[in-house]
């Protein structure tokens, strides 16, 4: 945690042409700067930064913000260590607040296995480069496979001598202790022997997100079907398998620039794939997909393409992961290799040249991707037709963002030949059946919540399980406040007036009386209501600088979440409407959607409160309630009609 007074003093300091010229090479033009853009790939610079606003502005992809953002934006971190960055920079020193002994104790542990790791990771690299058993059996292993030696070299492939425990045994004599050799699966030690883990392996050093070994894979050489293919390090307290992706740290950069990200599975697909110049790849190294995996990768981009092996194991796994990931309101498309090749075979079978272009031809949205496999099928029977349909319509209904949904909605429409209404119709049944069960949970949460003493913190969780609605209204608000977006006529002059975004968005929320338990939502929804009319009000600004953390935390985080952004609409070709174009669209829907979740969660907490009051025979408690309880179910009617319907224009 680092203290209010020092965030203001670093962020006094962080002077945002210093901060910048760090990475880009800027040149003045007028009162501005001017340079190419670090975000995405330009040759004519469109990227600007004012001194006086300290603030950047890329008038080419459209990224912009303060000098935290920046930081947070090119170097992928989070806001509290973007800030210890910059305190670096202007040295300032920070005060945190100070760890208990335990947290201390576990810090140190980890900094020690990460020291161990490192350490490993470079004995097993010389070994490799320089020793003679490393290069006649390591080395000569790689390059048959067409390992160039950049790759080894960027990837700090190794290998470790095939003895009893030569690695151990260095690793001791430089001083590193049995206990973390242990704890990181270096070493295994039993009462009666010592080896090490990785002996007469290849070496795959895994790395976390900030470049740092936390694990390791070893490739046997042996062809022998008894011997496992490969051994990884165990889980540990610095390596968790399931949060982990294979190439993070080396393809965050590309994933972030070109917005994409592909997914393959192995450890060798990912080093052929940098080989023939595609860097935005990761993999999940074996284990089936996991959500804390799909999690990282959209802390880089909202845009995955599967890539799995071409075999019916790899086609299982790519349904599966398609419905993991749109779960996570990420865009997924599946690229369907050639049966029985892996992307590693397949990209090297090929020029660099050759794999792009068929990336190009063959990446398939996941709809055409499932329709095609299933299609052949179904031809001319109904029945089975309409259970593909609802196969498909499934995998739309998870997807958390409206404007995504009416996007594939529509492209599900046409492929199948249903009309859109009967998609919607359909979507609403599943959602219904969710959301209830969804409530469920909620009420029950609740009334865990209810049981306990009061607390800001307890207060927080009930209103998580609105966040992804909350957070898209805010998101939404902050970046189209002043857009008019909404022709409305007058019911009596019938004159057509323009609103804007807030002051549709902030009348809907207020004409129903809806509150929320999260004191930021409510304190920014507060602050909107007094700058509608002010056109000189800059909400971004507002909350990304507010000087309360948790207010500028908040709002960072929400103008950061990356997975609704538009252009990636406007790169397939097939859909061309952008967000801010669809907004008339998108924005009702979206309040409607928010209101109908809350007022569901209303009406279940009433009918507790009827059921206590008549077991009281509290009848006037018991009239007020039924009196509020039947007002809520109009509105709850009203909304559920006008979802999926209403457009205004
Ligand atoms: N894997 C593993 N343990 C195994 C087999 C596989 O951990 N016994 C993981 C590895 O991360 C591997 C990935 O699963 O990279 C994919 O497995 P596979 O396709 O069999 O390996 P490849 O990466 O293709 O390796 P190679 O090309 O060397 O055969
Ligand atoms: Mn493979």
């Amino acid at each position: 945690m680092i203290d209010q007074s020092t965030i203001e003093r670093i962020l006094d300091a962080a002077n945002i042409s210093d901060v910048v010229s760090e990475f880009v090479t800027l040149k003045k033009r007028g009162v501005n700067q001017l340079g190419l853009c670090p975000f995405h790939n330009e040759k004519t610079p469109s990227f600007t930064v004012s001194p006086a606003k300290g603030i950047f502005k890329c008038f080419g992809c459209g990224k912009g913000g303060n000098s935290v953002n920046f930081v947070m934006e090119l170097e992928q971190l989070s806001y509290p260590d973007a800030l210890r960055w910059l305190a670096k920079k202007f040295h300032i020193e920070i005060e945190e607040k100070e760890e208990s002994q335990e947290e201390k104790q576990l810090k140190d542990e980890r900094e020690s296995m990460m020291i161990v790791s490192a350490f490993a990771q470079k004995y097993f690299s010389r070994f490799l480069l320089k020793e003679n058993e490393g290069r006649t059996i390591g080395l000569s292993y790689l390059r048959e496979r067409g390992i160039r030696d950049d790759i080894i070299t960027k990837f700090e492939l190794g290998y470790c001598p095939d003895g009893k425990d030569l690695f151990t045994q260095a690793a001791q004599r430089e001083g590193y202790k049995m206990n973390f050799l242990e704890k990181t699966g270096l070493t295994i030690k039993r009462e009666e022997w010592v080896r090490d883990r990785f002996g007469g392996r290849v070496i795959f050093p895994v790395h976390n997100v900030a470049g740092r070994v936390i694990a390791f894979g070893g490739r046997t050489l042996t062809n022998d079907k008894k011997v496992a293919k490969y051994l990884n390090s165990p889980e540990s307290e610095i390596y968790h398998k399931g949060r982990t992706l294979y190439g993070i740290y080396q393809a965050k950069r590309d994933i972030t620039k070109l917005d994409k990200c592909y997914l393959v599975e192995g450890y060798t697909d990912v080093l052929s794939f940098h080989q023939a110049g595609i860097e935005n790849v990761v993999a999940s190294s074996g284990t089936s997909l996991t959500i804390d995996q799909i999690r990282l990768i959209r802390r880089f981009s909202p845009n995955i393409t599967i890539v799995y092996d071409g075999d019916d194991a790899g086609i299982k796994a790519s349904l599966r992961g398609i419905d993991m990931v749109l779960e996570e309101g990420i865009n997924v498309k599946v690229l369907p290799l050639p049966r029985g090749e892996d992307p590693d075979s397949f990209a090297r079978s090929m020029s660099a040249g050759e794999l792009t272009e068929y990336i190009k031809n063959n990446e398939t949205d996941f709809i055409k991707f499932k329709t095609q496999l299933l299609m052949g099928t179904v031809e001319n029977d109904p029945v089975s037709k309409a259970r593909l349909v609802n196969e498909i319509v499934r995998s739309i209904s998870v997807i958390p963002d409206t404007i995504t949904r009416t996007i594939y909605i529509k492209e599900c429409s046409r492929l199948m030949d249903v009309q859109e209404a009967v998609l919607y119709s359909e979507i609403r049944k599943i959602q219904n059946k969710q959301s209830e069960d969804h409530t469920r949970k909620e009420i029950q949460e609740i009334q865990i919540q209810a049981s306990k003493p009061a607390a800001p913190v307890t207060q927080k969780k009930v209103a998580n399980h609105f966040e992804t609605e909350e957070r898209e209204i805010i998101r939404v608000l902050l970046k189209y406040f002043h857009q008019e977006a909404f022709d409305i006529e007058n019911e009596e002059t019938h004159e057509m007036k323009s609103y804007t975004v807030g002051y549709y968005v902030l009348s809907e929320l207020k004409s129903d009386g809806l509150t929320s338990v999260d004191p930021n939502f409510s304190f920014i929804i507060a602050t909107l209501e007094e700058n509608v009319d002010n056109k000189d009000f800059d909400p971004v600004k507002f909350f990304t600088q507010h000087p309360n953390t948790e207010i500028s935390q908040f709002a960072s985080n929400i103008m950061a979440d990356k997975y609704v952004e538009s252009k990636r609409w406007s790169k397939g070709g097939a859909f061309i409407e952008t967000e801010s174009e669809l907004l008339y669209l998108l924005v009702p829907k979206l309040v409607q959607e928010y209101k109908s979740k809350k007022v569901k969660l209303m009406l279940k907490k009433l009918e507790q409160q009827i059921n206590e009051a008549s077991k009281n025979n509290d009848t006037e408690k018991l009239m007020e309630y039924m009196g509020q309880h039947m007002k809520l179910k109009e509105v709850l009617k009203d909304l559920s009609a006008l979802l999926g319907f209403r457009t205004i224009s």
